[in-house]
């Protein structure tokens, strides 16, 4: 948390990674493959919205303002569709099977390695490159992208272009947000 008591960007996705990474725990200790199943679209879903949230609202901050941004932005992104391909995957693998714990046990793998680095490398330095205002600010961007970003995976596809296409073509992306923001309806999946 920072000074205030607003959670800021970093507490927020550090959140969503908490999330993410216990219902993995969770579905590795139920038997019930329906159960399983419900689980694992449930991460597919946070998962995909929280990488395209980040990529249109943290990582070009990362970029703009950590030394080797554009290098550690690359890298992230790169993983992000590392870990689409495994869900793409694991959309359409049957629950019962052991093919499911594998995908499982490589998407487990791939994200903590990918939190990992967020956390312990990337995070701390946008603390302190950023003021804690705009960090507050930007958790607000990031909240309201993720109601907005597609939720399935698309491994082959730029996130921006997908956020774009989900949220609407063309300018009036801050009222769309904003909109999103204020819960007033509006499309939530690309497909
Ligand atoms: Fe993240
Ligand atoms: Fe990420």
């Amino acid at each position: 948390m920072t000074a205030n008591t607003d959670p800021d960007v970093v507490d927020l996705l550090t959140t969503d990674h908490h999330e993410v990474l216990h219902l993995l725990d969770e579905i590795k200790e139920s038997g019930d493959p329906e159960r399983r199943r419900e689980l694992a679209d449930a991460v597919i879903g946070e998962l995909v919205r929280h990488s395209v949230a980040e990529e249109m609202f943290v990582y070009p901050a990362m970029r703009k303002h950590l030394p080797d941004g554009d290098e550690a932005v690359e890298h992230d992104v790169a993983e992000h569709k590392e870990l689409e391909q495994l869900m793409k995957r694991w959309e359409g693998v049957d629950a019962a099977t052991p093919d499911f714990d594998r995908v499982l046990a490589e998407l487990e793998e791939v994200l903590r390695d990918h939190v990992q680095d967020e956390e312990s490398e990337q995070f701390p330095k946008l603390r302190a490159a950023i003021p804690a205002r705009q960090l507050v600010d930007m958790a607000g961007e990031v909240e309201a992208a993720k109601r907005v970003a597609p939720t399935r995976p698309h491994p082959l596809a730029p996130n921006n272009a997908l956020f774009h296409f989900a949220v609407g073509p063309g300018v009036g992306l801050v009222d769309r947000l904003r909109d999103a923001w204020t819960g007033r309806p509006n499309k939530t999946d690309a497909g």
